[in-house]
């Protein structure tokens, strides 16, 4: 989730970057760079930190040149420094690159093999080497001189260096032979193209450009173009020239901030298919069964050492860390024990050097959760910590780090980092259960199969938005929710609820089901709306049963149910369908419904969705 500009035109370069960047700084803000072509060769200068210290480093050294690339980075691999800042340079091949590579361990190690050393711990560096190498070939192989320039050689060694590549990238890369072009490049991260007068512009979101065009051309999955100042080259990776006019967008800057989304909380759900195939890539093997996680100290020692996990979160994070236990006592037959940070801190925990300490945070900055892991490490616990911000405090106190790679999440609701700390929460379970040897490989496959259907399982539920915007319009005026669900639905139930609590302000409930009859049942009465969790795996029986009870009471029941259930159509007021993805991955699909229905019911009574009112992003005082 970094931010790409680019510029070939007549004008100075970096002031345009440097504007495009502070539209983007959105996408993630741990440090920032630019490159620049000009008189004095390749120019480039980076900086850790905002973007205010990029201004600052160019203030004292101006970059002249009318050709040029800049970054914004939300840190995926090695954290925020100006070493790992983009633009990385090889040979005078620099680039600025938005996504993850896959393979980046094999291919640094190609590389080193063949001599190349590395200036910095990110993946994108590789891109640097990879397209310096093929260039050389390329120019090698049609006797040209090194300092040739146009002929497509470019675009030549970055198609062919892609090939090696396995990932997602959002790419943009200059060559200190010829200023007169840059190269882009895309698979599954977004980057456009805009023409102004007697230029071409390069950004991953159209914010950047809205200052200089309206006239917008969107690449498409594995799209490739030459950009120079008067036309722009369009290509397949297969190098099959592509026409395509330019669009022009009507969008206000703030829309095109949030993508045309209306709230950035609406864009974060809908990034949810993105942001989980992004935490499972490079980590799962269908074909196998294997889970690699060999980086975060998941070895087979270890596995075996661990006698006990104990999970330590708050809030959205919590709720992960209970949908966790279920997934890692059932396959690996490791106890664990889900702790508030707040009350592990202060109850004299028993751990010992056996307990494995998981911290999960989105901001990694929580100051209770920071405060746990703290205490569980002196008491002698290993930790792994489940963090989405790079480089965050409990990333750098953790033993071990497994990223989630949802990117910036700007709504103060949680909803992507929610979904893939529940995927990581998965993979850990899966790899513990294969390393204890209490899950086999044909189980392990069986359940990666799952995990892997689950981004275009949550497309589908997203595609069936407009339903629960129409229940979320009926309940809205509701002073009361309950929330129920048994086994893994049921922290996704307290989850629904907190959702609706803190956008709508609507005072909302989340019980076990199974709790009903103890006392929540006297809260049901006539209209009062209970959202039941019923898919079809674990104890749907029993959930059916809990919704007969609402039924009777007058209660208005809302369900999730698996699609393709003609049971509950009838005994539901509304009905949220959901696919069958299996009953390990059942409770992310069955939250991506409970974070709509929240956002429309909040939306629609004209609450601050994106910051509740005494709420903060990151809550960094105990
Ligand atoms: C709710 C929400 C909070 C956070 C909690 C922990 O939508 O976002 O409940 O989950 O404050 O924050 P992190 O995960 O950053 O430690």
């Amino acid at each position: 989730m970094c931010g790409i500009v680019g510029y070939v035109g007549s004008r100075d370069a970096a002031p345009i970057l440097v504007d495009g960047l502070r539209r983007l700084e959105y996408r993630g803000y741990d440090s920032a760079g630019v490159a620049v072509l000009g008189d004095d060769g390749l120019q480039i200068v980076r900086c850790e930190g905002k973007l205010s210290g990029l201004e600052g480093c160019l203030a004292t050294k101006p970059l002249k040149g009318t050709t040029g690339i800049g970054h914004t980075r939300w840190a995926t691999h090695g954290r925020p420094s100006e070493q790992n800042a983009h633009p990385h340079n090889y040979q005078g091949v620099a680039v600025v690159h938005n996504g993850i590579i896959e393979n980046h361990l094999q291919l640094k190690q190609l590389l080193r093999a063949g001599g190349h050393s590395f200036s910095s711990e990110t993946d994108t560096e590789i891109f640097a080497h990879l397209i310096a190498s093929e260039l050389a070939d390329v120019t090698r192989s049609k006797g040209l001189e090194k300092n040739t320039t146009g002929n497509g050689l470019l675009a030549e060694a970055v198609r062919r260096a892609l090939r090696k590549v396995r990932g997602t990238y959002a790419l943009a890369v200059l060559r200190e032979e010829d200023p007169s072009e840059l190269v882009i490049a895309k698979n599954a991260s977004p980057i456009v193209l805009g023409r102004a007068e007697g230029a071409w512009l390069v950004a991953s979101d159209v914010p950047a450009l809205l200052p200089y065009t309206r006239d917008i051309i969107f690449l498409e999955e594995e799209e490739l173009a030459t950009v120079r100042a008067d036309h722009v080259e369009l290509e397949s990776f297969d190098g099959i020239p592509i026409e395509r006019a330019p669009t022009r967008v009507d969008w206000s800057p703030v829309m095109a901030e949030k993508n045309g989304h209306k709230h950035f909380m609406h864009k974060e759900i809908h990034e949810q298919p993105r942001a989980i195939a992004d935490t499972l890539r490079g980590r799962a093997s269908v074909e196998t069964g294997d889970v690699h996680l060999e980086d975060v100290g998941l070895d087979e020692q270890s596995a075996r050492s661990i006698s006990r996990i104990v999970v330590v979160a708050c809030g959205t994070s919590w709720h992960a860390g209970l949908v966790g236990k279920t997934a890692i006592e059932q396959l690996a037959r490791l106890p664990v024990e889900v702790d508030l940070a707040s009350e592990f801190r202060y109850r004299q925990p028993v751990i010992d050097e056996s307990t494995l300490v998981i911290p999960i945070s989105q901001s990694g900055e929580t100051a209770d959760t920071l405060a746990a892991l703290r205490e569980a490490r002196r008491l002698g616990a290993g930790s792994l910590a489940i963090v989405n911000v790079v480089g965050s405090a409990i990333a750098r106190e953790a033993d071990h780090v497994l990223y989630t790679h949802a990117g910036p999440e700007i709504g103060v609701a949680s909803t992507k980092c929610f979904t893939t700390q529940l995927t990581a929460l998965i993979l850990i379970a899966i790899r513990l259960g294969r390393l204890r040897g209490t899950l086999d490989s044909g189980q392990a496959r069986a359940h990666l199969e799952n995990l892997s259907k689950v981004p275009g399982h949550v497309e589908e539920i997203l595609g069936r938005e407009e339903d629960l915007r129409s229940i979320a319009v009926s309940v809205s005026s509701s002073p009361n929710f309950l929330f129920l669900g048994r086994g893994s639905s049921f922290p996704i139930a307290l989850e629904g609820a907190l959702k609706l609590k803190e956008i709508s302000y609507i005072h909302a409930e989340g019980y076990a089901a199974g709790e009903m009859k103890h006392g929540p049942i006297a809260l049901i009465e006539d209209g009062l709306p209970v959202v039941i969790i019923a898919t079809r795996h674990g104890t749907y029986e029993k959930a059916l049963g809990n919704l007969e009870e609402v039924r009777a009471r007058g209660g208005r029941v809302i369900a999730v149910a698996t699609s393709e259930d003609n049971d509950i159509g009838s005994l539901a007021d509304d009905v949220i369908w959901v696919p069958d993805g299996g009953s390990l991955v059942d409770p992310i699909l069955a939250v991506v419904p409970l974070q709509l229905l929240s956002y429309h019911v909040a939306d629609y009574n004209g609450t601050d969705v994106d910051q509740p009112r005494n709420l903060a992003k990151s809550v960094t005082v105990e």
